[in-house]
């Protein structure tokens, strides 16, 4: 099983590059955001507060997820933008901090890598947690204003500051939980994107393939 590992904060361009590089590789794509995003909108729409511990932990293992390239599904209720939301994005950091969801979400990663044979997998714990045996392991970075001015450009219902700060508050959040925690792990190679090029970016993994 071929796994490769793409780790790091908001806005690093871990998307971009994760799915740019499964295209170039013909390998397939999962984004593990997504479904903490999922599990996230399913509390939402249930009127579950994101910090019932147990009972967000019991949805994340009974609720439908279906995210793949063609959206994300939550119950059979297409959650595609609406994952991406401004609700969602606040609340998620806390129900990832969640054990319970993590240990979930580990397995359903696990089984899906191994149903696709492997593939290309962007989140904040993959080559640290999930996949220690991934045969590389990135970890994508990039200054806090252009990570802000991308997220930005995205929702630009909000002020920058407003973008950057929430940014902030969230990988502080994510940095600093006791489970699985996003760091470098030691194995990874550090990638900063700030003005690069994702061709130049892909070039430069393509490089590093075992
Ligand atoms: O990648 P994205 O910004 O969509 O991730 C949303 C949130 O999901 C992160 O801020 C983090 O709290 C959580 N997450 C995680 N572990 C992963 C992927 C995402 O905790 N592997």
């Amino acid at each position: 099983m071929r796994v490769i590992a793409i780790d790091g904060p908001a806005g690093a361009g871990k998307s971009t590059i994760a799915k740019a590089l499964a295209a170039r590789l013909e390998l397939d794509y999962l984004d593990t955001g997504a479904q903490y995003r999922a599990v996230t909108f399913a509390a939402i729409h249930r009127g579950i507060e994101p910090d019932e511990d147990e009972v967000v932990a019991r949805l994340a293992k009974d609720v439908d997820l279906d995210v793949s390239e063609r959206g994300v599904f939550v119950d059979g209720i297409d959650a595609t933008l609406e994952i991406r939301g401004p609700e969602v994005t606040r609340a998620v950091s806390v129900v990832a901090a969640n054990p319970g969801v993590r240990a979930e979400m580990r397995r359903r990663q696990r089984e899906w890598a191994g149903v696709h044979g492997g593939g290309v997998i962007e989140g904040r714990d993959i080559g640290s947690v999930v996949f220690p045996e991934a045969v590389l392991k990135l970890y994508l970075t990039a200054s806090p204003e252009t990570r802000a001015q991308r997220r930005h450009k995205e929702v630009s219902d909000l002020k920058y500051e407003e973008v950057a700060a929430a940014i902030a508050e969230r990988d502080a959040r994510d940095q600093g939980r006791e489970h699985a925690p996003l760091r470098q792990d030691d194995g990874a190679t550090v990638i900063d994107t700030t003005d690069r090029s994702v061709d130049d970016i892909v070039d430069e993994i393509m490089g590093m393939l075992p």
